[in-house]
């Protein structure tokens, strides 16, 4: 043994985990001004012992709060029984977790249709599936295009960046991935306009999430749905950001009647173990023969053990409903507030849109009172606490937020 290396080792220790995230991560992404280091539930800790409502959870990852037991639980069992098999052989997790996606995705569909799960570990890659299924399926009758929506957000992997619609994120990674048209948000007939001999999909957000929880006009996507019937094309939905029961329905399509013909999911698939899903329909899906798409941790059993004690939580719970009821307290408390212009979103995914500039300020001031939000550019405060948040957590975090909007006006 190198006595050296051991040493080093024990050195890391006593490092101030801040200072050391500064010296040797990438800077991506900029400075953190705390370190995490516990959770339960809604509150979170850091490394100073400081605690906090968390109204992040992860970016609307933590939907079951932190040190979810149930989930805990399983990741344990399960670690201690198989962490990891290739995908040349099946495991006993993955499967299940996709027969219940499947079963969740229907639910409501007057659809005789059934559909299948590809499994990746993040959004981006889930995005990166669908984006490759809808080339596959358009193959034989030359079509790829995608139309995506300006200000959409669908991940960093190039395919993904080149179907997002924010060109700050796009225009350091040129060349794109050819075959993507951005459209304005919200607007059916600059779909239509869009549509050429080659387009294959739209692919869309329910709510645009990193856009500023930017809501659909009613009757939007079931239009979009039915021009993509109309002109034989894909309807790919990204439900990363607002899947699994946030905004009040298993998934944020479910609120428009619509059954679309992709849909990807990832952040509260897991409660923090990465996985991520692209489900599709069958007459889709099939379209992926052997050797066109793979992951090697896709569906390990480790992360789908976790995903489902996930979905078995939150069907115990009822996290829709759940989010539906107390998404309400964020409309009473802060529509009111005179700096507040409107609060957009639904159920525990809420945007507070801002008269003035101040949103990052704002989120600063929040943690100084212990309270993790986050802003969306200068005017839009995101609020996504964990479904498991209670009535007097949702009061307090408001009355800090409001206290913070004040002093930061
Ligand atoms: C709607 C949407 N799609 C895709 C992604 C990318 O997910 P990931 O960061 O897991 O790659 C995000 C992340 O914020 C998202 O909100």
């Amino acid at each position: 043994m190198d006595q050296s290396l051991v040493d080093f080792y024990n050195s890391l220790e006593s490092i101030d985990p801040l200072a050391l995230s500064e010296s040797v991560l990438m800077k991506n992404y900029g400075n953190p001004s705390l370190c995490l280091v516990r959770g339960s539930g809604a509150w979170v800790y850091d490394s100073n012992g400081k605690v906090y409502l968390d109204f992040l959870s992860g970016i609307a990852v933590t939907s079951l709060g932190h040190a979810n037991p149930m989930v805990a639980a399983a990741v344990s069992a399960q670690s201690e029984k198989l962490l990891h098999v290739s995908n040349i052989f099946a495991n006993e997790v993955g499967p299940k977790v996709a027969a219940m996606l499947n079963h969740l995705i229907l639910l409501g569909s007057s659809e005789d249709v059934s559909g299948r799960v590809f499994f990746a570990n993040s959004g981006a890659e889930v995005n990166e599936s669908a984006i490759k299924l809808a080339r596959k399926y358009g193959l034989e009758t030359g079509r790829h295009h995608i139309i995506t929506a300006l200000g959409s957000f669908h991940g960093r992997t190039m395919g993904s960046l080149s179907a997002t619609g924010q060109r700050s994120k796009q225009a350091s990674f040129e060349p794109l991935l050819p075959g993507f048209t951005h459209i304005v948000w919200d607007d059916v007939a600059a779909i239509e306009e869009a549509i050429t001999a080659q387009t294959v999909a739209v692919m869309l957000e329910p709510i645009q999430g990193e856009g500023g929880v930017l809501d659909p006009s009613p009757g939007y996507l079931q239009a979009v749905r039915d021009l993509c019937d109309r002109r034989g094309l894909l309807l790919i939905i990204d439900e990363v950001q607002t899947g699994l029961g946030r905004t009040g329905a298993w998934f944020g399509f479910q609120h428009h009647g619509i059954l679309p013909d992709v849909v990807t999911m990832a952040k509260a698939l897991g409660s923090g173990m990465p996985i991520g899903a692209c489900w599709a329909k069958d007459v889709v899906a099939d379209a992926f023969t052997a050797g066109d798409h793979g992951s090697t941790f896709g569906g390990q059993p480790l992360a789908a053990s976790a995903a489902l004690a996930t979905i078995r939580e939150m069907i115990e719970i009822d996290a829709p409903a759940r989010a539906s009821r107390l998404g309400v307290l964020f409309d009473k408390h802060l529509e009111g507030n005179r700096e507040v212009s409107h609060v957009s979103g639904s159920g525990l995914l809420r945007g507070v849109h801002l008269d003035r500039p101040i949103a990052k300020r704002v989120v600063e001031l929040c943690q100084e009172k212990g309270l993790i939000v986050n802003a969306i550019g200068d005017h839009i405060i995101r609020l996504a606490p964990p479904i498991i948040v209670s009535t007097s957590q949702i009061d307090r975090a408001c009355s800090l937020l409001t206290e913070s909007i004040g002093e930061a006006s």
